[in-house]
């Protein structure tokens, strides 16, 4: 977990308002800056070409080759952004989107935004979904959201249900999400497979929303694929973008329909 070849999962541990410190002049960069420029002023160029074709220069290289390239990569075309609206955060997303709708989390944690999202959309209903199956997003977590919804899983209004993500969803009907947010592992894979049974699963002109619009949490090295599913999937199937976010964090959500809506 957490190394660039590996794409494991993720973390969305930055919270809202969180300061942004990719760019900051850490230590670790400041090292790597140094020892680009010694490595290419210092070393002749006989050198610096016999450490360029050392095996484990090479097999550097490959590995992040080789990740970038295990992901398609396909380009939007105006039409997918062409009812884009930017919204400033996670929770003006969950204002724009339907009230008194049938919606899901995919993807809970402990709950946090869960809470968020009956603060902010006011559904009729809220399923939640989650493996909670590893260290960082262990078993417990489960009894710690049903400790902070219980009022709401007592009235019916919150559901929970445990497993993962993509068997979960075959055992709700077709079209009966008005809207759902996923968030779980990131990579190209899983998202890849959650957006393509979650379209049969919403209603028509039903919203798919989700976190981590990017390329990757390079503070935490691992690379998502969440950017490259998602386009892909607007491409493949005709559905266009409706709202992303803004947040200075970067870590963006966004949310997708089908067009004609
Ligand atoms: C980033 S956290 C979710 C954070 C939460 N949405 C929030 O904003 O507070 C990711 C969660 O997804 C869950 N998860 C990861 N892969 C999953 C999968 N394939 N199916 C179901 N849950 C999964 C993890 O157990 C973890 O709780």
């Amino acid at each position: 977990m957490g190394s660039f070849g590996t794409m494991a999962r993720l973390s969305c541990s930055i919270k809202q308002g969180q300061k942004d410190n990719y760019m900051q002049t850490t230590p670790e960069n400041l090292i790597s800056a140094f020892g680009r420029n010694l490595y290419n002023t210092l070393l002749p160029a006989s050198m610096r070409q016999r450490l360029d074709n050392a095996p484990i220069v090479q097999g550097i290289r490959e590995s992040f080759k080789d990740e970038a390239a295990e992901i398609p990569y396909v380009l939007l075309e105006e039409r997918h952004i062409a009812n884009l609206r930017v919204v400033l955060n996670r929770d003006a997303l969950l204002q724009a989107l339907p009230e008194q709708a049938v919606v899901a989390e995919i993807g809970v944690a402990s709950g946090d935004f869960s809470k968020r999202i009956l603060r902010h959309a006011k559904p009729s209903r809220l399923h939640l979904i989650d493996a909670w199956d590893d260290d960082r997003y262990h078993s417990g977590l489960e009894q710690v959201v049903t400790d902070k919804l219980d009022g709401e899983i007592e009235s019916g209004r919150v559901s929970i249900h445990r497993g993962y993500s993509t068997t979960v969803l075959t055992t709700f009907p077709d079209n009966y999400f008005d809207w759902v947010y996923l968030d779980t592992d990131h990579t190209y894979e899983t998202t890849r497979d959650e957006l393509k049974l979650l379209s049969q699963k919403v209603k028509p002109g039903g919203i798919i929303a989700g976190h981590d619009y990017i390329t990757g949490d390079w503070k935490m090295r691992n690379r998502y694929g969440v950017v490259e599913a998602v386009n892909e999937f607007c491409v493949e199937n005709n559905w266009e973008l409706v709202y992303t976010t803004y947040e200075t964090h970067r870590h963006l959500s966004f949310s997708i329909r089908e067009m004609g809506y």
